[in-house]
């Protein structure tokens, strides 16, 4: 049968799931997304306890359900502790999104080795460390008949520069290509028990880790010519794709990459030209 009579293959109730970096940018819009959707969210947080308190207390006023968690993804100690917190305060993990990443921009002959650790650490190693901890779950707990068709989802949070070479960035860029292979490697791996791996990949989206390019008319101008579709995308464009992303209407998708980006990664330059 292709589902269950009557359920809605797009809600998330009974689930839980964890959003790495959910205090800010994309990943409050992905937290809102799936606690809309009917999931218990749990918000990982670095250093910004107010904004993930806040965010949590916003999602249980519209009666949702959902914890702030602190952890360094770049950690593997906190990590594990992440886990074995969410487990014991939600009951379990259905579902990880993967989001938390940073920017640390140079030119390459002025890239100091700290640049390139950081941007590595936290955009590609705290995506395995969690990514690890979340299989570990997922194995041990199954297919639970009824609440989901997987045994567990989890979302890497890429970039439209996982294809497209970015100059003056080449720590954020080398992280994201190895973010592609370490999805899309992990999703042949696991495929058969029933974990679903996926990547999403935005394009331009409106928040603070790339305001210098849409805050001021000028530099607004130059980044909409990137952008066929003709806008800068909001942090609720991937929040939806995420939450369709990790729900049972898409129980077929395993290691894809979704591209929200307004057509970003479709050489714009091209129009007209070439
Ligand atoms: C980066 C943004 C950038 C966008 C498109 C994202 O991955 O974090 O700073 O605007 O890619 O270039």
């Amino acid at each position: 049968m292709d589902q269950r009579p009557g359920s809605d293959p797009l809600r998330l109730d009974g689930q839980c799931a964890l959003v790495t970096g959910g205090d800010g940018g994309i990943g409050t819009e992905v937290s809102r997304s799936l606690a809309r959707a009917g999931a218990a969210v749990a918000v990982n947080y670095r250093r910004r306890d107010d904004a993930a308190r806040r965010l949590v207390e916003e999602i249980r006023a519209e009666g949702g359900r959902a914890t702030a968690v602190r952890g360094d993804v770049t950690r593997e100690d906190d990590v594990v502790a992440m886990f074995r917190r969410i487990e014991e305060e939600l009951g379990g993990l259905d579902v990880l999104i993967n989001n938390a990443g940073v920017q640390c921009d140079a030119a390459v002959h002025e890239m100091s080795l700290d640049d390139w650790n950081d941007v590595i650490a936290v955009n590609l190693t705290g995506q395995f460390l969690c990514a690890r901890e979340a299989t570990r779950v997922f194995l041990r707990r199954g297919v639970r008949s009824g609440v989901s068709r997987a045994a567990g989802k989890i979302v890497f949070v890429s970039s439209v520069h996982d294809v497209i070479p970015w100059a003056g960035h080449a720590n954020y860029a080398a992280a994201k290509g190895g973010v592609a292979m370490l999805m899309k490697t992990l999703a042949q791996e696991l495929a058969a028990h029933r974990i679903r791996v996926n990547a999403i990949s935005p394009g331009a989206i409106r928040t603070p880790i790339n305001r210098a390019a849409w805050e001021t008319p000028e530099a607004e101008e130059r980044l909409l010519a990137l952008i066929p579709y003709g806008r800068i995308g909001e942090p609720g464009d991937v929040g939806r794709a995420v939450a369709w992303l990790v729900s049972d209407a898409a129980d077929y998708v395993v290691g894809a990459t979704l591209y929200v980006d307004g057509g970003m990664t479709l050489y714009p330059a091209f129009i007209g030209n070439g």
